[in-house]
C-alpha cells in the first residue's frame, strides 16, 4: 500500500503543479500537454504502470479493510472512535469514490466523452496554433468543462476527498515505510496536512476561477 500510494501520491503534487500552468495562459498549459504527448514512448508504458499501481492499490486496501472486520466479527457494543480520525475512518470509501471520480476525469478531459455537457463533441474547437502547428487546446477545454457548475462542484467535492484521504495516507506511508518515530511525528502530521491544503487549494482553484469569470476569453 504505501509504495502504491507514494508513487500515485507523487502523480497527485505533480500534475496539481502542472495543472496550475493555467493561471499563465493558454500558451504556456497546452505547450506543456504537447510536451507530455510528444513523450510518445513513454506515455503508455506510464500510463499501464500507473494503472497497475491503482488495481495494486485498491486490492491492497481491501485485503486490509476484510482482514480488519475478520480480527473484530463482533462490533463493539459502545463505539467511541476519538482516538482515530474522521480521514483515517473513511480512507476506503473515500479512496472508492476519488477511483469514481479518476474514472470520470478521464472520460471527461482525456477521452473528450460529453459526460458533463458543454459542446464536448466537436473536439475540432479544441486545437490550438502554436508555431505553425496544431495543438490541443487544454485551456479552452478547461473553460468548456468547468463553465457546467454541477461538473465545477463535483470536482471540488472530489479533490475535497481526494485531499482528506491524502492527509491520512501521507502519514500513514511514513509509517509503513519505518519512518515515524515518536520524534517526528509532529513533522510528518505538519507536512500531511499542509499537502492536504495545497491539493485542495491548487486543485480547486482552478474551477473556482473559471466559475468566476476567468479565461471566458478563449470561447470567443
Ligand atoms: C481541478 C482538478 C483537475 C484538473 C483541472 C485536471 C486536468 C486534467 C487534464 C486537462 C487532463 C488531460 C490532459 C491531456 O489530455 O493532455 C487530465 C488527465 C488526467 N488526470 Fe487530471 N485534473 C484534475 C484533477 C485530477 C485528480 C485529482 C487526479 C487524480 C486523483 C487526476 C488524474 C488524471 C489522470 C490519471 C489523467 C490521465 C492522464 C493520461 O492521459 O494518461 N486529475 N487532467
Amino acid at each position: 500500500m504505501a509504495v502504491s500510494g507514494c508513487v500515485l501520491f507523487l502523480f497527485v503534487v505533480g500534475h496539481c503543479i502542472g495543472n496550475l500552468q493555467v493561471f499563465l495562459g493558454p500558451e504556456a498549459i497546452n505547450r506543456y500537454g504537447a510536451f507530455l504527448q510528444g513523450l510518445k514512448e513513454l506515455l503508455w508504458p506510464v500510463r499501464i504502470i500507473m494503472l497497475s499501481l491503482v488495481v495494486l492499490h485498491f486490492w491492497s486496501a481491501s485485503t486490509l479493510t476484510l482482514e480488519n472486520q475478520s480480527a473484530r466479527p463482533v462490533a463493539y457494543a459502545e463505539w467511541n472512535p476519538s482516538v482515530a480520525s474522521y480521514a483515517s475512518r473513511t480512507m476506503f470509501v473515500g479512496g472508492l469514490v476519488v477511483a469514481c471520480f479518476i474514472v470520470y476525469h478521464i472520460l471527461h478531459y482525456t477521452a473528450l466523452v460529453n459526460v458533463g455537457g458543454g459542446d464536448f463533441a466537436n473536439s475540432a474547437q479544441f486545437e490550438y496554433d502554436y508555431d505553425g502547428h496544431k495543438i490541443h487546446n487544454i485551456f479552452k477545454m478547461l473553460v468548456v468543462g468547468f463553465n457546467i457548475k454541477w461538473v465545477s462542484f463535483f470536482y471540488i467535492i472530489a479533490v475535497g476527498l481526494l485531499s482528506l484521504h491524502i492527509s491520512h495516507g501521507a502519514q500513514a506511508m511514513f509509517q509503513s515505510l519505518g519512518l515515524r518515530s515518536k520524534a517526528y511525528t509532529p513533522a510528518v502530521r505538519c507536512f500531511a496536512a499542509a499537502i492536504a491544503v495545497f491539493l485542495f487549494v491548487g486543485y480547486s482553484s482552478i474551477p473556482v476561477a473559471i466559475m468566476l469569470g476567468f479565461g471566458q476569453e478563449a470561447l470567443k
